[in-house]
């Protein structure tokens, strides 16, 4: 009788710890920050990025919507992998001077990081910062599949028919970059895991939306000239892709300028939802095209293994800048060294006839300052 009963408890508490496991681990995919899929952008330098090179069991933390859009569409996944990296490329390039610069995990071996992700757990707080990467990121994957679908080297895309209007002397002769069908793609399957009520996942799907209509809305009509000697009297014209430059340029300032929000809960038939509602009611509601955040930006200032921030010490910095780059503001106000460097340039330059330049090399010392 008594064995039996603690049989009983025995497996009702196996039964919770195994229901445990399944909710966290559930959980931890469905709200961690940056999505752990996202290595699949990380190769190394001389890596590729093709069919051959991904099979949907290898990327990590898929969810099975995700799963089964990889299986029935693989040809589009190298297009995914190589937006995901467009994103992230972009990102380092234009948060390059601030203190948080964007920076991944190096990539141990041939593999990335992929218990962490390709962000460790920085961008778990949802703040301007996960903000931005996730906008960036969703842009460059309907970037990156418009492209593919433009240089014909897909099945399901080509060149988008849709907007072929003939106007007076112009011809749409072109081939269209079909930025619709980058979005679709970036919706179906960069918001897939992102399909809950809480307030994390719709400030994900709100950002992915605003980093797609910004893409949308940099599309530019490109044209050629024909006819006699340049006189343009036929004209042949055609949408094309933003440089993803542009596309970074304004997210950026977006960033610098994104709506903070609270998330507030109420009960419905369905349950309990989220939304996000603006933290300041003397502030306009944000726009479609505003990113939204609702947790503060961290402190990138000093080491925090816990939350993978390197903390700004030993960063390069530029002592007469006032700006984010200026060693005042990237060091924290905890100052800076100072090295005297030297490097060698070219200098005394003369012009030979016909036709050779003969330079000198130079040693030209410089400074090199750097934040304690
Ligand atoms: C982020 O904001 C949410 C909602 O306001 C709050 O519950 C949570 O504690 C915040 N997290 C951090 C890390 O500040
Ligand atoms: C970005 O920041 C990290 C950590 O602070 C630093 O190690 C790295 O050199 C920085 N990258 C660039 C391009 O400045
Ligand atoms: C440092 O900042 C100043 C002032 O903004 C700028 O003129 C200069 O080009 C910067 N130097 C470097 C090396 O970026």
């Amino acid at each position: 009788m008594i064995y039996s009963v603690k049989a009983t408890c025995a497996a009702r508490a196996l039964f919770s710890l195994l229901v445990f496991f399944i909710v966290t681990s559930y959980n931890i995919e469905a709200r961690s920050g940056a999505p752990r899929w996202w290595s699949l952008a990380m190769v190394p330098p001389d890596g590729v990025l093709n069919v051959k090179s991904i099979t949907c069991n290898s990327i990590p933390g898929l969810v099975p919507k995700q799963h089964r859009y990889c299986s029935r569409k693989i040809e589009l996944m190298p297009s995914i992998a190589r937006g995901i990296k467009l994103g992230i490329d972009q990102c380092k390039y234009q948060l390059k001077n601030r203190r948080w610069n964007c920076s991944t995990l190096p990539l141990r071996r041939s593999r990335p990081n992929r218990k962490k992700g390709v962000f460790g757990p920085v961008l778990e707080t949802a703040s301007p910062e996960a903000a931005f990467v996730h906008s960036i990121a969703a842009a460059g994957v309907a970037h990156a599949v418009a492209r593919a679908c433009a240089e014909g080297s897909l099945t399901s895309c080509g060149c988008d028919k849709r907007s072929r209007v003939e106007k007076g002397n112009w011809r749409w002769r072109g081939c269209n970059e079909d930025v619709e069908f980058g979005i679709k793609v970036s919706r179906e399957f960069a918001d897939a895991r992102d399909q809950g009520n809480d307030g994390r996942a719709i400030m994900n799907r709100h950002n992915n939306e605003a980093g797609r209509m910004v893409l949308r809305d940099k599309m530019q009509l490109k044209c050629k000239c024909h006819g006699l000697s340049g006189s343009c009297e036929l004209r042949t014209c055609w949408w094309a892709l933003p440089d993803f430059n542009e596309v970074g340029k304004k997210l950026k300032r977006m960033y610098l300028d994104a709506s903070e929000m609270k998330v507030k809960h109420h009960q419905e038939a369905r349950g309990i939802v989220a939304s996000l509602v603006p933290k300041f009611q003397e502030f306009p509601p944000p726009q479609e095209t505003d990113l939204v955040f609702f947790n503060k930006s961290l402190n990138f200032c000093n080491k925090n293994p816990r939350l993978g921030i390197e903390g700004t010490k030993g960063r390069l910095c530029n002592a007469t800048s006032s700006g984010v780059d200026g060693c005042d503001l990237l060091c924290c106000g905890r100052g800076y060294n100072t090295a005297q460097k030297t490097r060698i340039e070219s200098c005394r330059c003369v012009f030979e006839w016909c036709c050779d330049v003969e330079c000198e090399q130079c040693v030209t010392p410089y400074e090199e300052h750097t934040c304690k």
